[in-house]
Parts: C-alpha cells; sequence; structure tokens
C-alpha cells in the first residue's frame, strides 16, 4: 500500500526509520485535501448545473444556511488542521529525539562539499559510512555560508550553520548508497554539493572502520615515532595531504569526488578529458601536482589549483608515495548492493 503510495507520488524510496512516518503524515495530509478539494469541485460543478441560466426568468435562490452546518463548515476542517497538528508534532519529537546509544558523526558543510568525522578517527569527504540498524545521530555545522543536508531516502533534511550545531538523527534500515544534496542556495557550485550516505550491515561497517582506522591518513603528528607498515615516506605523504587539503577533493577509498579517489590511481590508465589516457605514473603524478589542467582525468571539472611554489620536492615525493601505496589490498566485493 505505501509503497505503490509512493510510486504514484514520485517519492524516492524509504531507506530510514524515520521515511515510513514521513510518508504516513503526507499520505494522511494529501488524502484529506484531495477528499475536500474533490468535495468542494465536485459541489461547483452540481451548481453550475443545477442553477445554469435557463430560458425561465432567473429567480433569486433564498440562501439560508443552519447555524448546525455553519459550524460544520468551521469545525470539520478546525478538527482536521488539529489532527494534522497532533500526529505532526509526534513524529517532530521522535525526530529529534536521538537515543542515547546513537552513534555520533560530525558532518560540516563548506563550498562546496561535505565533510564527516567520527570521534574517534576516520574523516571523509563526500562519503557517509553508517551501519544499519544503528542509531546516527548528526552533528552538523558550516564552515562559511548556510547549507543544507538532505538526504531524500532518509527524509531527513537540516540546515548547516555557521558557528553553531544542529542536530538530528537517523536510522538505516537496508544497505545501500543514498544521495545527499545541498538544500540551501550556497553560491556557485550549490547544485553539485553533494554526497552519499553509504549504509553497511554492522559487521562490513566495523571492518570498513577498522580498514580506515588502519590508514596512515589521519596521523596528524609529523613527529610520531611510529613505524608504520608502508614506510616513513609514505606517511609523510599522507600528512602532507592532509595539511594541504587534499582530501577536500581527492578520497581514498576509492569513491570519485571532487577530483579522481586515490585508491588504486598509481598505475592506472586513465582516460582524459582531451580524448587521449594517459598512466598514472610518478610523471603524470608530478605533473598534475605543477600543471593540473595540462591534463584532466574525464568526468572531471578543471577546478585544481596548482600547487607549484607551495610544495617541496621533497613534499611531492612523498605524496606520490602515499599515492603509490595506497593500492587495493585485496579484491574488494562493493561495499553494499545496490538497492
Ligand atoms: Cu551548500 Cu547549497
Amino acid at each position: 500500500m505505501s509503497d505503490l503510495m509512493r510510486r504514484i507520488l514520485f517519492l524516492p524510496e524509504a531507506a530510514s526509520s524515520l521515511a515510513p512516518r514521513v510518508d504516513r503524515m503526507h499520505f494522511f495530509i494529501i488524502g484529506t485535501t484531495f477528499v475536500v478539494g474533490a468535495g468542494i469541485g465536485l459541489t461547483g460543478l452540481f451548481f453550475l448545473v443545477r442553477y445554469r441560466r435557463g430560458r425561465a426568468p432567473a429567480q433569486e435562490p433564498a440562501v439560508a444556511a443552519p447555524t448546525w452546518m455553519e459550524a460544520a463548515f468551521a469545525g470539520v476542517p478546525l478538527a482536521f488542521f488539529l489532527l494534522w497538528g497532533a500526529l505532526g508534532f509526534q513524529d517532530y519529537v521522535w525526530a529529534r529525539t536521538p537515543p542515547r546509544d546513537a552513534l555520533d558523526v560530525y558532518v560540516t558543510g563548506k563550498q562546496w562539499m561535505w565533510k564527516f568525522a567520527y570521534p574517534d578517527g576516520p574523516g571523509m569527504v563526500g562519503v557517509l559510512h553508517v551501519p544499519t540498524g544503528t542509531p546516527v545521530r548528526l552533528l552538523i555545522t558550516s564552515r562559511d555560508v548556510i547549507h543544507s543536508f538532505y538526504v531524500p531516502a532518509f527524509r531527513l533534511k537540516m540546515d548547516a550553520l555557521p558557528g553553531r550545531y544542529t542536530e538530528l538523527w537517523f536510522e538505516a534500515v537496508r544497505p545501500g548508497r543514498y544521495p545527499v544534496f545541498c538544500a540551501e542556495y550556497c553560491g556557485l557550485d550549490h547544485s553539485r554539493m553533494r554526497a552519499e550516505v553509504v549504509a553497511l550491515e554492522p559487521e562490513a561497517f566495523e571492518s570498513w572502520r577498522a580498514r580506515q582506522l588502519a590508514q596512515p591518513t589521519w596521523v596528524a603528528d609529523e613527529s610520531s615515532e611510529e613505524e608504520g607498515a608502508r614506510g616513513p615516506l609514505a606517511r609523510r605523504g599522507a600528512v602532507v595531504a592532509t595539511r594541504q587539503g587534499c582530501f577536500q577533493c581527492h578520497t581514498i577509498d576509492g569513491s570519485p569526488h571532487i577530483g579522481p579517489s586515490w585508491l588504486g590511481l598509481y598505475g592506472r590508465e586513465e582516460p582524459l578529458a582531451s580524448g587521449d589516457s594517459v598512466r598514472a605514473d610518478v610523471a603524470y603524478l608530478t605533473e598534475s601536482m605543477m600543471d593540473p589542467l595540462a591534463k584532466v582525468v574525464a568526468g572531471y571539472a578543471p577546478v585544481m589549483p596548482s600547487f607549484h611554489g607551495r610544495l617541496s620536492a621533497g613534499e611531492v615525493g612523498a605524496l606520490v608515495e602515499y599515492i603509490k601505496s595506497l593500492q587495493p589490498e585485496r579484491p574488494e566485493p562493493p561495499p553494499a548492493q545496490e538497492p
């Protein structure tokens, strides 16, 4: 029934625990307004036919409604408004009260991307991984202007305000990839300010998280003595990348963002916007840092700034080593099947 209604009304799939509640409210309001609208339309039609001007001289009909009828005209709509209000308030309170055991995720909007960070570790640009069947609390803020975090499949929308945190929670009900949009006009690339929620089964989420924590990307301290399996230069590259803001556009988990993901990039043959292709070797990676617009990978906007003069030769080498180290360790199945 609900699925049929969703299809009739062109609604996206309902993939969170909140979605059926929002949809139920939506169907109820649409249903009642439809009944009332049809009633008014049919009455109008009836009057049009019944009291049309005929051959006979028009006679003024006596207009007088009994009090009970007037009371009903005011009272029945009022009762429906109150009912809408009561049901809506119930859902509102539910939607705004995160369960205590919710997993916290920090969401930061900035022109023009979404960043996600877990309190204990990995941060991501453009992709939010969550476990299914687990409440997730989002703490949303903005670095610059007002954005709005919008996940249609979850019926979730919340403004991201600079200098303030807004809160929202949800529970994904089945694995899948769900698009995120910015729903507040925020500048030139507003329409491209997209992201994705990847909902994974709890076990798959845990292993994803363990893999992320094992990556050297989020080492913030350059002087860390800890020996990484990937070698010191690659680890230094991770630090340089974090500092230079590379992760604002490049991910390391294989998902494309503003630029190509670095996972498995090294050594790959990349198609170029010009129609040629290029192997992502040391020469190409270096060139793309110094003169990024010379060879833009097909499907990406030519927006990368030049890092000429901003990176030392050592830092370029460290970045290349880091990108080299980002190879998929085993052939990985896609994290979640398409819904
Ligand atoms: Cu951010 Cu529109």
